[in-house]
């Protein structure tokens, strides 16, 4: 997929979040700062990829720094008792929705390979008081979660900032429960990446340089062993505008894809 080491692209990609985990400002959504970004840093920036304006005032607004892509809580449907995994938690949004939603007698375990931003979402988990969530770091390649321990995986914008994409994947698999379902936001593409823009580390985590061709992507989730794999909502974006970059001729959208193990 590149020629870039993968533990050069983890680090750029774990400074970018921790810087924005200490700032506390994305640019996606609540706030306007464009130098870091879930895009390029001297993107046009100020496309909201995920509308969180209503969801976010329903759990604490802060724990929203604009990174997401799509909003995965309202595509599954999580039911009372459930036990739910959120790969790349971030400051905790979409923890606490799902929080919100399996209630008391459920519970969310957001993972997050980023000190700074688990110390924010546990920072953010107090602040609102919720006792059914819990904070791990780790790398969602190597999950610190047991086998078939999970109802429902959740991830926003996240599994794209990842070199080795498959293992993510296969990980997926083993903690989910035989019937879990997952639904992830990502970036995906339609065609290649340059092999230019695939080597920029500020693309990578930008969500963009690391993003899969939409089929490859949807192919590498189904060969991982899930059923009833596909699309449920789709945005397309002009990639020039997003990145910054007028020789970024490729296709570039964000999809939430929701999957079942069997
Ligand atoms: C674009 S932000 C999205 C955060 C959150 N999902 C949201 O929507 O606000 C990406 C997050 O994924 C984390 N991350 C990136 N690669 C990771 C990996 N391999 N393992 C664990 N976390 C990772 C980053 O630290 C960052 O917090």
């Amino acid at each position: 997929m590149t020629d870039l080491p993968p533990e050069t692209i983890k680090q750029q990609v774990r400074e970018r979040y921790g810087a924005i985990a200490r700032t506390g400002s994305g640019c996606c959504g609540p706030t306007d700062t464009a130098d870091v970004c879930c895009g390029a840093p001297d993107a046009v920036a100020d496309i909201v990829l995920a509308d969180y304006t209503d969801l976010r005032e329903q759990v604490l607004p802060e724990a929203d720094l604009g990174l997401g892509c799509g909003t995965p809580t309202v595509v599954a449907a999580l039911q009372p008792g459930e036990t739910v995994l959120d790969l790349g938690s971030g400051a905790g949004i979409d923890v606490f929705l799902a929080a919100q939603a399996v209630g008391p007698e459920g519970h969310v375990i957001g993972v997050d390979m980023t000190p700074d931003m688990i110390a924010r979402a546990r920072a953010n988990a107090a602040k609102a008081g919720y006792t059914n969530v819990e904070f791990r770091l780790g790398e969602i390649e190597a999950l610190p979660v047991a086998d078939a321990a999970v109802d429902v995986v959740l991830s926003n914008c996240v599994i794209n900032l990842v070199p080795d994409k498959a293992r993510v994947f296969a990980e997926i698999y083993r903690v989910l429960r035989p019937g879990g379902r997952f639904v992830i936001a990502d970036m995906v593409t339609y065609g290649p990446v340059p092999a230019a823009l695939r080597r920029d580390l500020d693309l990578w985590a930008g969500c963009i340089a690391g993003a899969m061709d939409r089929e490859a992507y949807l192919d590498l989730i189904r060969a991982a062993g899930f059923a009833d794999v596909h699309v449920a909502t789709e945005t397309v974006y002009d990639t020039s505008a997003v990145t910054g970059r007028p020789e970024a001729d490729f296709g570039l959208a964000s999809v939430t894809v929701v999957g079942r193990k069997p």
